[in-house]
């Protein structure tokens, strides 16, 4: 057989000469770009993302909770199509998925939080921007518009903590999600064996992961230093050195007071009980981010997924109620609102996007997760968002 009839027989596909590109092609779900990422990322930057606080037993039994339910969908339920749509705090989204907020996203990759959310912004999602950010509040809000949120970490320096809700009002955020699992690090474990610091110093072992990611090096040199950006003359620090930052004694009172300084919509996040929750509410919360830090702070800290139910009970319909730690696939989403929650929220599956590929990364993790959410939702014989948090719970078995 000759060469030409051949290739008649057998459609040869275009090679796609870009090495991003390339790479994100052959990655088809989130647990393919953690791996893609993790060949391509230093160990210690990678093990800050992808480790958690002591044993990690929070961290992995996050991923477990959403895994244990079953779908009992319903058949032959004439679909044409389904619509994903949702509103949540007053906006409508595509997908009810938000972009939970991650410190030192430079470290990752050098488009860090203003490529994540230029991703979130082109999937028409919220992004929410870190107290500990490595681009500032203004910077983000000028680059990329999506639907911003700022996350605020209450620090020791009350005039400070002030002073950053004041900037994120005045460029344009539109709610504040005040962390409240953070009153002092959480010991993560792999980042205190790898010595990670900020910015890197030079050792043997830096040397040596030079050698083994060299394209990382080369692309951290040619950009920008990284810094805390929201906090000009911060001297370099360890990760867990940043806690001193914070204020170990603060107590339910700066919820009060916080609710009297920002005019936008209000998210607590972090608290894992129906009695917190139902405290942040009666102070003035418009939402709730139920959530253990992904497994980062509080080892042995519950599972948010299964606080979803009881929280909803307790807080009622009107609640914003939103769910992260542990979300990797479309069909963690679709359990999120079969349990009652009004979104799912993302940490480390965009960052894996990130770091394999820089904004275009953090894009295809997005599409991921949408077309896995919107299959899930049809094979379950469900054509809406509504109609799934309407039937949820009987859709749901283990
Ligand atoms: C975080 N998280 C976080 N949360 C927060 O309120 N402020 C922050 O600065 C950070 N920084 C941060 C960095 C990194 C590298 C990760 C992985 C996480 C927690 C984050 O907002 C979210 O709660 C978890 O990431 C959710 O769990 P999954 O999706 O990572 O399993």
């Amino acid at each position: 057989m000759k060469a030409s009839e051949i290739r008649r027989l057998i459609q040869l596909k275009p090679i796609e000469a870009d090495p991003v590109r390339r790479r994100l092609s052959a990655c088809h779900d989130v647990s393919d770009l953690r791996l893609a990422a993790r060949r391509l990322i230093p160990r210690p930057v990678f093990d800050y993302v992808d480790g958690g606080a002591d044993e990690e037993l929070s961290m992995a039994a996050n991923v477990r909770a959403f895994r244990k339910w079953r779908f009992q969908p319903r058949a032959l339920a004439e679909i044409t199509k389904v619509d994903t749509s949702t509103r949540l705090l007053g906006r409508e989204l595509p997908l009810p998925l938000v972009l939970a907020p991650t410190g030192y996203t430079r470290m990752m990759h050098p488009d860090g939080e203003i490529g994540a959310a230029r991703a979130a912004q082109r999937h028409g999602l919220p992004y929410t921007l870190s107290t500990m950010s490595t681009t500032s509040i203004e910077a983000v809000a000028q680059t990329a518009q999506p639907d911003l949120w700022f996350q605020l970490y209450i620090l020791q320096d009350s005039g400070l903590t002030k002073e950053l809700v004041d900037r994120a009002a005045e460029a344009g955020y539109r709610a504040l999600v005040v962390t409240i699992d953070t009153v002092i690090t959480g010991a993560r474990t792999r980042d205190r064996r790898n010595g990670l610091v900020i910015p890197p110093e030079l050792t043997l072992k830096t040397l040596a992961s030079i050698a083994s990611r060299p394209a990382y090096w080369v692309r951290m040199l040619r950009s920008e230093a990284i810094d805390f950006a929201n906090f000009p003359g911060t001297e370099a620090k360890t990760i867990q050195g940043t806690g001193t930052l914070f204020n170990p004694t603060v107590g339910w009172d700066e919820i009060v007071s916080l609710r009297s300084q920002w005019p936008g919509s209000l998210i607590v996040k972090g608290p894992l009980s129906p009695a917190d929750a139902a405290h942040a509410v009666s102070l003035g919360a418009d939402g709730i981010q139920l959530s253990n830090h992904g497994g980062r702070q509080l080892d042995r800290a519950v599972s948010p997924i299964d606080l979803v139910a009881p929280v909803r009970d307790s807080v009622g319909p009107d609640v914003a109620v939103l769910v992260d730690s542990g979300v990797r696939h479309g069909s963690d989403i679709a359990v999120a609102l079969a349990m009652g929650a009004d979104a799912a929220a993302i940490g480390r599956a965009y960052l894996y996007g990130l770091m394999a590929g820089g904004e275009a990364g953090a894009d295809k993790v997005l599409d991921i997760l949408a077309e896995e959410f919107g299959r899930t939702l049809h094979l379950m014989g469900i054509s809406s968002v509504a109609e799934l948090r309407e039937r949820g719970r009987e859709l749901l078995t283990r």
